[in-house]
């Protein structure tokens, strides 16, 4: 989804105070084989959480030598009943395969269609741009899920976090109008997301 490359690369600098759409680049003078290599999705991410899940990020922030190429990847670790809770990507489409687990992989249209299935290592899945998708290990064993994008940044909106969570908070009456439900039920999962 992101525009096409102009050169052959453009490793970000990610301290430039020069601002436009991606990043700029360093001078190709100081690139090293460094640039092009990234270890950060060698490590289990820690899924000691109340969603019991993590995701690692190998987006260009993580990776500067991704800029303006138009592709990241993920890994997502779950412990056993964990969730990768309802998110979108705006700016990608997201592809995966299941390294080691069970996972149930679901989407949700813009008509309000769920399409899910339940995947083992070596199956694939794909959600189109912009819909909203989760990841649950229903298996009984730590499940891992790599994850790509054709995106450098595909940016990631989480349902209940973005809802419940923004800072500032949205408004009580948005939300108990948008869910159609009392005050307590709003305060009681603003409380659990710190909104
Ligand atoms: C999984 O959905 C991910 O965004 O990595
Ligand atoms: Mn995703």
């Amino acid at each position: 989804a992101d525009p096409d490359p102009l050169q052959d690369f453009c490793i970000a600098d990610l301290k430039s105070t020069i601002s436009v759409n991606g990043f700029p680049c360093k001078p190709a003078s100081n690139v090293t084989s460094h640039d092009f290599f990234f270890d950060g999705l060698t490590r289990e991410g820690e899924t000691d959480n109340s969603f019991g899940s993590s995701v690692t990020q190998g987006n260009v922030l993580a990776f500067p030598g991704l800029n303006t190429l138009g592709i990241s990847m993920n890994r997502v670790d779950i412990a056993p009943g964990g969730l990768n809770p309802p998110h979108s990507h705006p700016r990608a489409t997201e592809s995966g395969v299941v390294i080691h687990g069970t996972i149930l992989v679901g989407l949700i249209t813009t008509g309000n269609v769920f399409y899910s299935k339940t995947l083992k290592a070596g199956e694939m899945f794909v959600v189109p741009r912009g819909l909203v998708h989760f990841q649950m290990n229903v298996g009984n064993k730590k499940a891992l899920i790599i994850t790509a994008f054709n995106s450098h940044l595909p940016g990631a909106a989480i349902v209940p976090l973005n809802l419940f969570g923004s800072k500032p908070s949205v408004p009580d009456y948005v939300l108990t109008k948008a869910f159609q439900v009392e005050q307590s039920v709003i305060d009681e999962i603003k409380y659990k997301f710190g909104g």
